[in-house]
């Protein structure tokens, strides 16, 4: 396997009568082992590295099959606990939510530093970590700053209707991940700057997009060093020169926003009008954050949220384009809804409870972050009378909830049906459905991309019908982030109705 290639095999020879040595005189020494939750046997060494292969979320689900739904397993000297059913799930992260939020930084992430600065890798109990997220918070995904973007949102949505409407006329397929995630680009990055940075079909926005694809993979593909820390100057994998190769491209763009705005901001006559300010005008403003803490924190912002939503978008019309029925389910809901000006509008969401249903159907058999990031034990903590001992990594396979046949009916089917009349929603309160995680660690960026993918959707439903020539694959590759491993191009045919003349 990748992980455990022919090269390696020399330093783990060298290495391993240091480990069993070491492991054997823990194991005796340990009077907490005994309490370990049950598990698959560990080798020598890379104890249970092999079991985790290309697509650890499903290699996990299996486990746990064998297992129950708290495992341990073995990364080298690293102790994982995996929990995998809505029970184990809110014991993680709302029982023990204080002991067990801190994170597990990937040496990926601590090649650039960013464990220090960013508010999504960053220990919860510093100063640190609250300011960040309150400045989150408060200046970005508030219901009053979510509200005060809802013009923007729709603009960049019309533009993608506008590009959609062009490929549609030239009867040329879509590539829906690409073109989703320009949208998503141009809402963040206008949300955070003021500026448009992606282009539809254009090389720039392909550029972004593998920039944010990069890093996620750096931080999410299994690594030796994450394992065996002192082999991390070796960077076997090459996960460190990745990240710092896309992050560095970020930064970069970063930067030059910084310097304009800064110029801007010392300029004797430059009166700052406050209903224009954006987030990079705010946190400029805060004294305790420098040129280095922003630049962090605006990757936090881009590598979380970006590709994290189109992914999801990519995943609904994936399913959409396998059940035709659920399709025009969909989309006659929507016309039936939208009649009055022909214009889709974000609050006419909440008026569409099949389209909300297709949205959380979406997020139970597609959750793009599967493992959510992952935790670390701050300290001894019992879950279901097995000891979590301190620093083991804590991972919550969400992947595995969303299709536990012990929670769901036909969990494999994509049944939006099943959410009507229900009240489980993906807020974090409902553990059988936590696609952005719960507790203090929740995404904070939630209410901003529920809104995103539900009004990219509905234009996309109620403009144009779809057709995909083949049967649509639902294969998938993992890397924090989960994506279709084909990109789903499909073909629009604009609708007839009269109401869309102005396309
Ligand atoms: C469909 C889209 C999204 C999904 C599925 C998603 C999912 C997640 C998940 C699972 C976590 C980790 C939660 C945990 O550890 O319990 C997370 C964290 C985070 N997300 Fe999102 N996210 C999405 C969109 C966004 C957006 C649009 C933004 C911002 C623009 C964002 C910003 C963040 C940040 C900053 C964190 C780190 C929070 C912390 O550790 O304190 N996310 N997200």
């Amino acid at each position: 396997m990748e992980i455990v290639s022919e090269n390696l095999l020399l330093p783990c020879f060298i290495l391993s009568c240091f480990f069993i040595f070491t492991t054997v005189r823990f194991l005796r020494s340990s009077p907490r082992s005994a309490t370990l939750p049950p598990g698959p046997p560990c080798l020598p060494i890379i104890g249970n590295i092999h079991q985790v292969g290309k697509l650890p979320h499903r290699s996990f689900a299996n486990l746990s099959k064998t297992y129950g739904p708290i495992m341990r397993l073995k990364f080298g000297r690293l102790n994982t606990v995996i929990v995998s059913t809505p029970e184990a799930a809110r014991e993680v992260l709302r029982t023990h939510d204080q002991a067990l939020s801190s994170r597990n930084s990937p040496n990926s992430i601590l090649s650039i530093n960013h464990h220090n600065v960013s508010v999504a890798w960053t220990d919860p109990s510093s100063p640190r970590w609250r300011l960040l997220r309150r400045l989150s918070v408060t200046q970005l995904f508030s219901p009053q700053r979510v509200e005060a973007t809802k013009a923007l949102r729709m603009k960049k949505v019309q533009e993608l209707v506008s590009f959609v409407n062009e490929c549609s006329e030239r009867e040329e397929a879509v590539d829906i991940s690409r073109a989703s995630f320009t949208t998503v680009l141009n809402i963040i990055s206008n949300i955070l700057f003021s500026v448009d940075l992606g282009s539809y079909g254009s090389e720039k926005s392909a550029g972004f997009h593998d920039s944010v694809l990069g890093g996620m993979e750096a931080a999410g593909r299994p690594d030796l060093a994450n394992f065996f820390p002192f082999l991390a100057f070796l960077d076997l994998q090459g996960n460190s020169k990745k990240m710092k190769l896309c992050t560095e491209r970020l930064f970069k763009v970063f930067r030059g926003f910084i310097d304009t705005k800064t110029a801007e901001k010392s300029l004797p006559n430059n009166p700052k009008d406050a209903s224009n300010s954006d987030f990079l005008d705010a946190i400029l403003d805060e004294a305790e954050l420098d040129n280095n803490d922003i630049e962090h924190l605006l990757l936090d912002m881009f590598i979380a949220g970006t590709d994290t939503t189109s992914s999801t978008l990519e995943w609904a019309m994936a399913e959409l384009l396998s059940n035709p029925e659920t399709m025009a389910k969909a989309q006659a809901e929507i016309e039936c809804m939208i009649c009055q000006n022909g214009l889709v509008q974000e609050p006419d969401i909440s008026e569409l409870p099949y389209l909300q249903a297709v949205v959380k159907e979406t997020f139970r058999l597609h959750p793009t972050v599967p493992l959510l990031l992952p935790r670390k034990a701050e300290t001894d903590v019992q879950i279901f009378g097995y000891l979590v001992p301190k620093d083991a990594q804590v991972l919550v396979n969400v992947w595995a909830i969303g299709r536990d046949p012990n929670v769901w009916e036909n969990p494999s089917r994509f049944e939006p049906e099943r959410f009507l009349g229900e009240d489980i929603d993906v807020k974090g309160k409902d553990y059988e459905l936590i696609p952005f995680g719960a507790g203090r660690r929740i995404c904070p960026g939630l209410p901003l991309a529920v809104k995103m993918v539900s009004l990219m959707l509905v234009s996309l439903l109620y403009a144009f019908d779809w057709k995909f020539p083949n049967m649509v694959d639902m294969d998938e590759t993992f890397g924090i982030t989960l994506h279709k491993a084909k990109p789903l191009h499909a073909v629009p045919v604009k609708k007839k109705s009269p109401l869309l003349k102005h396309l």
